[in-house]
């Protein structure tokens, strides 16, 4: 192995020392440390081009961006190999895997033993977070795959202005990643290495994390997950602020003050759509603004108010259901400069996959890198695949979205993907509710996630898969971070994916949601009209802008604001089980809050409806 190639301006002892370790235990050819540029990144672009990773795309439809097809057996977090490592099991908690750190860390050890030979290991130091921001934070990621690298190099802060804010002893967060296949002298590499055994691991007490066998998003882009999330949730708890499966967006009323929320859903259920939302006509001179798709950091403010930033610089979205109807936001943002994996290609060099266009081309080479046909039956694009590409060439970016200090956060909104019980909207009547229907929010399956499609699943804060440690100590801190600021904001519950008899979506959704965020915003400010509900505070019809939407009657909004006893005596039964689950570390409040709903239910109409 050559020397460290260490920057000039690597004054940290532990960071070098960290780096010796790893390359002595994981034995790559070379060590090369990412500065971020866009040298590095087309050469590294270049080199999967030429290693057969990387498909250039035809420069004039989709200028300096590419296509790579993953292993069809790596396409997505996997959640049962995804390990919570903390000292005691109880800590982690019955929602998560758990395995002693010290027999964990003795299985890594055989893991990792060599598993970077015959490669290049990256070093990537990274802010998550505008670099010096003070609700930002450092980390360091090791990886032996270059697309790793320039991955990490749109969805982070990447380079030596990072080694600077972290000077001689700064604190970053260390992460492992390989794909976990070592090649002996001569043997030829395959396009997207990786591992039949996978592991990604979490050490919540030290701050570290390890990943091996994936090169697939969350589970190898570790400033994502990993890091933003699992152990930043830790370290939040730890020092009293929240970092949340939550995009963050503005709204800007003409001519009146602007707003922030940030709203959780579960993966693939419109975080991405709904912060790059356009308004309707009605609602012209309204901006909506975008600050982050998927990740906040959010921190209590010098006046007590809740700042929140995103982590990220770019957006890892997915792909499949993008068109110029759904959001034309994204689709002007990948107009370039951006890296599709597992979408299909079409006979000009351009990407494709389902519902980008009303008709699909004749001909396409499908996300496995075969002949595709309308009538071939199976999907071009995977259905979690994803684009990677710079938040800054959103058209909606917000002009706050770097900014160190964030943005004021008004509301909270907590949204799964429910084909019945859940109403279209409703407010909660003080925080302890809110942070009920969060901790009891559910949400049909969906492709980001393992198991089977349409059964619904508890995902508590829409962080099921992202919490590092007790998911009840997690609504614990929620219920405390509402005592600890002066005035905590609203929190609503929405949902956006009632379905008909017809087993058609009702609500219209998309751009349409601004009807229902405006409402939210308003109320917000103690400006708009409700009426009490069984569950919370509603709209009246009335209280809605309506303009401008055809096919969406009073009588289907009296639908989806309708509440079922016999859908609501079920709900509430499913709660007790995910009560049951966390039942020695979640919060009294909780089971006192469903037990107010559940002994007041004998009082409600078969279907209670907004209009009586
Ligand atoms: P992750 O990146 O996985 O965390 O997810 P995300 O929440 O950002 O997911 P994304 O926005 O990419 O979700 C896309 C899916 O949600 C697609 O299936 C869309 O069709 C669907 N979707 C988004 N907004 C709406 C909506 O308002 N109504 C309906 N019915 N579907 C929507
Ligand atoms: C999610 O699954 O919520 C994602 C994609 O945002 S990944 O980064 O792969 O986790
Ligand atoms: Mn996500």
């Amino acid at each position: 192995m050559q020397g460290m190639n260490a920057p000039s301006n690597l004054k940290h002892e532990g960071l070098k020392q960290w780096v010796q370790e790893i390359a002595a235990l994981t034995k790559p050819d070379n060590i090369r440390w990412a500065d971020g540029s866009k040298e590095e990144y087309d050469e590294l672009c270049q080199l999967m081009v030429d290693s057969g990773t990387f498909i250039r795309l035809n420069p004039e439809k989709r200028p300096n961006s590419y296509l790579c097809r993953s292993d069809p057996k790596d396409v997505a977090r996997v959640e049962d190999r995804t390990y919570i490592c903390s000292r005691h099991k109880q800590d982690a908690g019955p929602t998560n895997n758990w395995m002693d750190p010290d027999e964990m860390k003795a299985t890594l050890n055989k893991l990792f033993d060599g598993c970077m030979q015959g490669r290049t290991m990256y070093v990537i130091p990274f802010s998550m977070g505008p670099i010096g921001s003070p609700i930002a934070h450092i980390g360091v990621e090791i990886t032996d795959s270059p697309y790793v690298v320039v991955n990490m190099d749109i969805m982070t802060r990447v380079g030596t202005k990072v080694l600077d804010v972290l000077g001689s002893d700064g604190d970053f967060v260390p992460c492992v990643h390989t794909v976990g296949k070592p090649l002996k002298p001569g043997e030829k590499d395959v396009a997207w290495p990786c591992n039949e055994t996978k592991y990604i691991v979490h050490y919540p007490e030290e701050h570290a994390i390890w990943s091996f066998g994936s090169g697939y998003g969350g589970n190898a882009l570790l400033g994502k997950k990993c890091f933003a999330l699992r152990i930043a949730s830790t370290m939040a708890r730890e020092e009293g602020w929240m970092a949340e499966h939550m995009l963050i967006l503005g709204v800007e009323p003409p001519g009146g003050e602007k707003s922030y929320v940030a709203a959780a859903f579960p993966s693939a259920c419109g975080k991405t759509n709904f912060a790059m939302l356009i308004p309707p006509k009605a609602f012209d001179g309204y901006k909506v603004t975008t600050v982050g798709d998927d990740i906040a950091w959010i921190k209590p403010g010098p006046d007590g108010e809740l700042r929140a930033i995103n982590p990220e610089a770019g957006y890892f979205g997915v792909a499949p259901g993008t068109s110029y109807d759904s959001n034309p936001n994204a689709m002007e943002t990948i107009k370039e400069n951006s890296i599709f994996t597992n979408v299909a290609l079409t006979e000009d060099g351009d990407v494709w996959w389902e519902e980008m266009t009303k008709e699909p081309p004749k001909k396409l080479i499908d996300w496995r890198g075969n002949e595709w046909t309308p009538d071939s039956g199976t999907p071009a694009a995977h259905p979690n695949a994803r684009f990677t590409t710079p938040a800054r060439q959103c058209p909606s970016i917000d002009p706050a979205w770097e900014d160190p200090k964030g943005v004021k956060i008004d509301a909270f909104i907590f949204g799964g993907r429910r084909s019945k019980t859940i109403p279209l909207v409703v407010q909660s009547t003080n925080w302890i509710n809110g942070v009920y229907m969060a901790t009891t929010m559910g949400s049909e399956k969906t492709a980001a996630a393992a198991g089977g499609l349409g059964e619904v699943r508890r995902d508590p804060f829409a962080m099921l898969p992202f919490a590092g440690y007790h998911m009840g100590d997690y609504v614990d801190h929620w219920l405390n971070m509402g005592q600890n600021v002066p005035e905590p904001p609203p929190i609503f519950s929405v949902n956006w994916f009632r379905k008909g008899e017809d087993g058609k979506f009702i609500w219209p959704g998309f751009g349409e949601n601004m009807r229902v965020l405006k409402w939210i915003v308003d109320r917000a400010k103690g400006k708009a009209e409700a009426v009490e509900s069984p569950l919370g505070y509603m709209p009246p019809y009335e209280a809605l802008e309506w303009a401008g939407l055809d096919n969406f009657s009073r009588e289907d909004y009296d639908e989806v604001t309708s509440l079922g006893r016999a859908d609501w005596e079920k709900e509430l039964l499913s709660h007790v089980e995910l009560f049951m689950q966390l039942n020695d570390r979640l919060p009294k409040e909780m089971a006192a809050m469903r037990e107010v709903i559940l002994s007041s239910l004998w009082r409600w109409p078969e279907r209670w409806h907004l209009r009586r």
